[in-house]
């Protein structure tokens, strides 16, 4: 059997619930929206560390700050990481259970991972309510096994996209191989490209931090004015960082792929110059540049993950799959309770979280 047949034989006889395109689409933003929260849990555990680690009175204030908004980053990261995860499996199921089987024992080691992460994460944030030299060991605990999280992840995604391996993982060394204790396959470069913009990120977050409470009387000016500063510098530097890393990965694709002539990939790319360029003048007045910085940012992190999803349906192509020829059974039913609840969703939680906006910013008005 070829491995065209082989990955037919193993979609979902039943075919899909509605058309692979809203699949897709929801994949794409719901994968733009984890990475986000992801790069913002990753980048406030590791500068909330640092600052602890280096001292000082505003770092140490920050660091407090940046750990306890890492505890609910990371939890709206796990949240937003099961969407994906759920439209990954009902398109690409050939592909994800096979690499979740192959390496079943570190699909179980992710789990752990994250619960360490996020305990360890809790822990530090909440000894230093009582004494702010309490030991940082917790930061590098969770930043060590977040990452570690990452990793497995990563390793889990890109072993999908190559069915041709998987028959040598599984019986390459002259026996079947059914313990599921390897990983198999990561790239370095990949991982870079959807981590290092956890510092891009947190330094935007630092410049938002800087905005939102400036109308406080009890945050002093030379406090914010110093995060907001630290913010635009650090993302500068994410940024040239991850310049360099993308364009490393990107050159050791297979060629056969022809991701360089990616329209998504190229465009990210620009905006990125465009957002290095307005770091430098964000540099004199962060509070100015902090909200059409995130705007910016999220527009390339979505095109990166359209970039992406390109890519993987590159990768597919080379094996003649392509889940626009997966079978479809409608089902309105279910389709319309999906998106009717996923729009109320929407609605019931804005009111809550503008009213939690106002009264954090101290701008909610007294009603008369
Ligand atoms: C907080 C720790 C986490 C980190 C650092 C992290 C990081 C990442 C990274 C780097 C990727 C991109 C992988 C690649 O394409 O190479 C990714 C993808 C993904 N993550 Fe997370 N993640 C975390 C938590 C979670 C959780 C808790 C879930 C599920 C409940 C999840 C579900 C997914 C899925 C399904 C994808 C792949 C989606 C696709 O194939 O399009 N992640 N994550």
């Amino acid at each position: 059997m070829d491995i065209n047949s082989a990955l037919q034989v193993l979609r979902d006889p039943f075919g899909l619930p509605f058309y692979a395109w809203m699949f897709q689409g929801l994949l794409v933003l719901t994968f733009t929206l984890h990475i986000l929260v992801v790069n913002l849990a990753v980048g406030g555990i590791a500068v909330a560390m640092y600052c602890h680690f280096k001292g000082g009175e505003y770092r140490r204030r920050l660091s407090r700050a940046l750990a306890q908004a890492s505890t609910i980053n990371i939890s709206v990261a796990i949240v937003l990481g099961v969407a994906p995860l759920l439209f990954v499996q009902v398109i690409y199921d050939p592909f994800w259970y096979a690499s979740n089987s192959l390496s079943a024992w570190w699909a179980m080691a992710f789990l752990l991972a994250i619960t360490i992460g996020f305990l360890s994460l809790y822990v530090f944030y909440l000894k230093r309510q009582k004494d702010p030299d309490a030991w940082g060991g917790y930061a590098v605990l969770s930043l060590v096994a977040v990452v570690a999280a990452g990793v497995i992840i990563s390793a889990l995604s890109v072993q999908a996209l190559v069915p041709a391996r998987w028959l040598e993982w599984y019986a390459g060394c002259g026996r079947l191989n059914t313990t599921g204790t390897g990983l198999y396959y990561f790239e370095v470069g990949r991982f870079l490209h959807f981590m290092v913009p956890a510092f891009i990120n947190i330094g935007i977050f630092m410049m938002l931090y800087a905005w939102y409470f400036r109308p406080r009387p009890d945050h002093d000016a030379g406090y914010l004015d110093w995060v907001g500063r630290s913010g635009a510098r650090l993302a500068k530097v994410g940024l040239m960082v991850e310049i360099v890393t993308g364009f490393w990965w990107l050159l050791t694709l297979p060629g056969n792929l022809h991701f360089m002539r990616n329209p998504y990939m190229w465009a990210g790319a620009g905006l990125g110059l465009v957002l290095l360029g307005l770091f430098y003048r964000a540099a004199g007045n962060p509070d100015r540049f902090a909200l059409p910085l995130a705007f910016l940012s999220f527009v390339i992190v979505l095109l990166m993950s359209v970039a992406r999803e390109l890519l993987r349906m590159g990768y597919l192509g080379l094996y003649n799959y392509s889940i626009y020829d997966y079978k479809v059974n409608v089902d309105w039913g279910s389709t319309a309770l999906f998106l009717a609840t996923f729009v109320l969703g929407l609605v019931i939680i804005a009111y809550p979280l503008m009213v939690v906006f106002k009264l954090g910013r101290g701008t909610l008005k007294e009603p008369r």
